[in-house]
């Protein structure tokens, strides 16, 4: 369905406009995102929130590297869900096997924020890197 790195069609080719922050939990790590830098890797989609976190050197697990097949890189939209657009059919169908998945969960790998404003990223306690701690 998905090209690599699941470029799906919702989203696909998506970047911000401008200069944007995320703040990752519960570290509380601010990151300003600079669009004219994207991407800064090759986790995910470019500008995911996967991407940027990394870059940052903030952990988020990424078993199958960044091309929505595993939901190791689930994250929960805590503010700015409205710049985040909408899942796929993909997304949605790896969000469906993440563990305590809530209606504001993403893939860090397929979400890439708009920049139309602020973003506050959860990474739940078994998506930071702890060692496979999924259950
Ligand atoms: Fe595997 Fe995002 S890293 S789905």
């Amino acid at each position: 369905m998905s090209s690599p790195q699941g470029q799906g069609q919702a989203g696909a080719g998506r970047l911000p406009r401008q200069s944007y922050n995320i703040t990752f939990l519960p570290a509380k790590v601010t990151v300003e995102v600079d669009p004219g830098r994207l991407p800064y890797g090759s986790h995910g989609r470019p500008g995911s929130v996967l991407d940027v976190a990394l870059a940052a050197g903030v952990s988020i697990e990424h078993a199958c590297g960044g091309f929505s097949a595993c939901a190791t890189c689930h994250v929960i939209v805590r503010e700015g869900t409205d710049s985040c657009g909408q899942p796929d059919e993909q997304e949605l169908d790896r969000l469906d096997e993440a563990y305590g998945a809530t209606p504001q969960s993403r893939l860090g790998c397929q979400c890439v924020p708009d920049g139309s404003c602020d973003v506050v990223i959860e990474i739940p306690r078994w998506g930071r890197n702890v060692g496979g701690d999924l259950k």
